[in-house]
């Protein structure tokens, strides 16, 4: 592995993004490789095997690129295949996931508070949040709700209007999340409504997004492996897409401020 090869970071679709771009603001001199799976999206909805399927397909692309470290963009994935992916990549690159950091964090910052997780169907089922929050034995009591149309909306660009904000109301009044001092957004997607959740709840909540937690986490791997890239060697991100859509090609230029060439690359031809 050489500091001068890409970060290879995958999702569904535009979630991802949220982190790359905090990696980006962190990182100016790495070069990403961004692999969005719109063909598959959205991976909340997909069966275990499906998303691990996908996920194994996505590292074998990015290993082709080269890539230093795979960063697992997508809770839902993270949940049904870091650790399939993590054997599968073995010693050819680095393999993070989006939870452990945020585990992390709350062990350091939230112990003893009621805390609330939104998320995909595939990662509040999975229940890995609560696994690993109870292993912390630090008296945190989590309570979960699966938010499933927050994808497609945001996929959709149903932000920052009534309807989306009819259905984060809709979700955030459930009496599972009542009492809660914080909560996570379990899907990276979810940065993207953040200031409309922040709303609902009026600074009474603290709302948990991972994408600079996880950025600082991937630049402390870099580090402790002397894969920090150091010298900017010029070369250009890029964003390779299992399908084609106009709405992914209109986020990633929100996200960059610039026209962003995205390059077809089928999972399976
Ligand atoms: N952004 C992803 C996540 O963090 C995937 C969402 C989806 O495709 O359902 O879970």
């Amino acid at each position: 592995m050489k500091a001068a090869a890409p970060i290879g970071i995958f999702d569904s679709g535009t979630g991802g993004l949220t982190v790359a771009r905090a990696v980006k603001t962190l990182l100016p001199s790495e070069r990403i490789v961004y692999f969005g799976d719109l063909a598959h999206l959205p991976y909340g909805d997909k069966s275990t095997a499906a998303i691990q399927a996908y996920s194994v397909k996505i590292c074998d692309v990015l290993l082709q690129q080269g890539c230093k470290v795979i960063l697992i963009a997508c809770n839902s994935a993270s949940a049904a295949a870091f650790d399939l992916v993590k054997a599968y990549v073995g010693s050819r690159a680095l393999v993070m996931n989006v939870i452990d950091p945020l585990v992390d964090y709350l062990r350091e910052n939230m112990a003893g508070k009621r805390i609330g997780l939104i998320g995909t169907k595939q990662t509040v089922s999975s229940n890995v949040y609560a696994r690993k929050i109870d292993a912390l034995q630090q008296d945190i009591c989590l309570s979960s709700l699966a938010t499933p149309l927050l994808v497609p909306m945001i996929e959709e660009g149903f932000i920052h209007n009534r309807v989306s904000r009819d259905i984060i109301d809709e979700y955030l009044s459930n009496e599972v999340l009542s009492n809660i001092e914080a909560l996570i957004l379990g899907c990276t997607h979810y940065p993207l409504i953040k200031e409309e959740i922040k709303a609902y709840y009026q600074g009474d909540v603290e709302v948990l997004d991972s994408a600079t937690i996880v950025a600082a986490s991937l630049k402390a791997l870099l580090e402790h492996h002397q894969l920090v890239n150091r010298v900017d060697v010029g070369g250009k991100d890029r964003f390779l897409v299992s399908d084609h859509t106009d709405a992914f090609e209109a986020s990633t230029r929100l996200f960059f401020g610039e026209a962003i060439h995205l390059e077809k690359y089928p999972l399976w031809e």
